[in-house]
């Protein structure tokens, strides 16, 4: 481990009012899908006030919001018209402002989602750019380029978005722009100081607003150098990401605009907070965005993307935390967000590399409904999973409704599917609809309790069973398992640190601060249960034995518990994973 590691246990404790975010349990909403107060199908900002009871009795430390910018919707909301107010569907600013207050009021954070990387098409510098000439400055906030061939009627390169299909778009009169996602998100000119200027104004309209920290959107797209001889797709996916050279990704001098984002978070108090979302190729890379100086927080999808393996968990768990203490940052945690398929149902797919492993990436595909799910099982290896994470020092972030266990609803009819990669890759992708469907609150009713009439995308039958109704007062439901694991969490979190007690190959076993531990058995056979007091189970376990794919957390013998408070930091281990992507842009 090199020098310049120090021990995570030396951050700050998270009773530091500047510190909240450290090991906070933060909530992902994504407002349309949540509730529905007006009863237009379409969740909205009222709908959360109303539902502020139920995040304060979930114990959530704060809340994520995903986008709630007036937008076409072209891409769920990151299509931003405009960053500084609220989609007339969704509220009003008044709406914004009482829900902020109410959230505040139970002691809930809130962290917004920004989008830098791209606008909408319907933005007003986009439709200034579209009608000002080429070579205009309208035009020089966005990127355009002249097409090839006589009257550039052909792309610039011949560049794939991330969504399928082309990534520059004609403009009519031999430009092109470049849209890495859809064709109604134009990517953004950040050498423009113009395209600076204007965020910093947005990130101080939200603080002014009481708004305590922001979830960067493609943060490591934002810095871009195309050179005057564009390179080809291949030749783009041959370049070496790790350099911080990449015409597209992930370039140095992106670090330069969150270094100013930084001095506007430091402007409030306690400073303003952010995470990055930042795909990148290395660890060591993502740990950059995380930096003190920067955006302070980044997005860790390693967990995400592993497979429901012990060696797989604890590598990535080991080599995470080692390089959050490089960073002075805490690190992140999470399993399931809007844009993968839910990991009670990607737990639920044959494994990796089994015979039947093709069936289930399929039935993901296509939306089919081969019953090649094992529904229990999975839901089983998500609550052992989560809980195992739960115990973990750093920020865990859930997405709303893994705390009802619910599955990805995979049969959305074709006809009333909203995701831009379902229309750009027909027959291939169904794109993320399934895990984006409005929440079941109550067992019945026109959609479930969301709301007064349906549901802007058709939820499943089997959501009754799952709704916050039928969970509510059952003690053995996912909902009160979420509820007892945060409310222990809380208490239990102390400073940032663990050490791993040598277990069976298929068990991970750590001890935290404090005299807690947590142990995981990943394996298909049960396991001997350490001593000590068990403070809360994934699944049912019997005297002394830890059933099969179960998690638990132990009040610990003192003997361990003191052992750690004086002892090293957490040791390193290979990360033995296979990183692969439910779904990545
Ligand atoms: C968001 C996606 C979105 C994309 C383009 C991603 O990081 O999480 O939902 O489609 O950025 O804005």
């Amino acid at each position: 481990m090199p020098d310049t590691l120090t021990d995570p246990r030396d951050r700050p404790a998270t009773g530091d009012p500047g510190s909240w975010w450290r090991q906070a349990a933060v909530y992902q909403i994504y407002p349309r899908s949540f509730a529905d107060a007006n009863g237009d199908g379409i969740g909205d900002l009222a709908g959360i006030t109303e539902r502020i009871g139920y995040l304060r009795d979930l114990g959530i430390d704060a809340v994520w919001l995903s986008p709630f910018y007036p937008s076409a919707l072209a891409d769920g909301g990151y299509d931003v018209d405009d960053y500084r107010d609220v989609d007339p569907r969704l509220g009003t600013l008044a709406d914004f402002d009482s829900m902020t207050s109410a959230l505040h009021a139970a002691n809930i954070k809130l962290i917004v989602d920004i989008v830098p990387n791209h606008t909408s098409d319907r933005h007003e510098w986009f439709r200034e750019a579209l009608a000002s000439p080429r070579g205009s400055s309208a035009r020089n906030r966005y990127i355009f380029r002249d097409g090839l061939g006589v009257d550039g009627s052909l792309p610039p390169a011949d560049w794939v978005s991330a969504f399928g299909g082309p990534a520059w778009e004609p403009v009519g009169d031999g430009q092109w722009y470049l849209h890495y996602f859809a064709t109604e998100q134009p990517d953004l000119n950040w050498k423009n100081p113009e395209v600076r200027e204007d965020f910093l104004k947005t990130l101080r309209f939200w603080s002014d607003r009481g708004v305590d920290g922001f979830r960067v959107d493609v943060a490591h797209g934002c810095a871009k150098e195309l050179p005057e001889v564009l390179p080809s797709q291949a030749e783009l996916d041959a370049l070496d990401a790790t350099t911080g050279q990449h015409p597209l990704w992930d370039r140095d001098e992106v670090h330069e605009i969150y270094a100013e984002w930084r001095s506007v978070f430091n402007e409030y108090s306690p400073p303003r907070t952010a995470v990055a979302e930042a795909w990148v190729a290395t660890p060591d890379r993502r740990h950059r965005y995380a930096s003190i100086d920067g955006l302070g927080q980044a997005f860790n999808f390693d967990l995400l993307e592993a497979d429901f393996d012990a060696a797989s968990f604890r590598g990535i768990i080991t080599s995470n935390l080692a390089q959050s203490a490089r960073t002075g940052s805490s690190t992140t945690w999470v399993f399931s967000n809007h844009d993968v398929v839910r990991h009670a149902t990607r737990y639920a797919l044959p494994p990796r590399g089994s015979s039947t492993e093709k069936q289930g990436a399929s039935w993901l595909l296509t939306g089919g409904t081969a019953p090649v799910l094992d529904i229990e099982g999975g839901l089983r290896r998500a609550r052992a999973a989560t809980l195992l994470m739960l115990g973990l020092p750093g920020s865990a972030y859930l997405y709303q409704g893994e705390e009802l266990g619910l599955q990805e609803v995979a049969d959305i009819p074709d006809a009333e599917r909203q995701d831009p990669s379902f229309f750009r890759n027909p027959g291939v992708d169904v794109g993320r609809d399934g895990c984006r469907v409005p929440l079941p609150w109550k067992r019945s009713g026109p959609s479930f309790g969301f709301g007064a009439t349906g549901a802007h995308l058709p939820q499943p039958g089997w959501f009754s069973d799952f709704s916050v109704e039928a969970e509510e007062d059952d003690t053995t439901s996912t909902l009160a398992f979420y509820r007892q694991a945060l409310a222990l969490r809380k208490d239990l979190q102390t400073v940032e640190s663990l050490e791993w007690i040598d277990s069976d190959e298929t068990v991970l076993h750590y001890v935290r601060p404090g005299g807690w531990s947590v142990v995981a058995n990943f394996g298909t056979r049960d396991a001997p249960l350490p001593a000590g007091e068990v403070l809360i189970a994934s699944s049912p376990v019997g005297e002394g034995r830890l059933p099969s794919e179960t998690a638990v957390w132990l009040k610990t013998p003192s003997a361990q518990g003191s052992r750690l408070r004086s002892s090293g930091r957490c040791r390193r281990s290979t990360p033995g994973s296979r990183h692969r992507r439910p779904r990545r842009y």
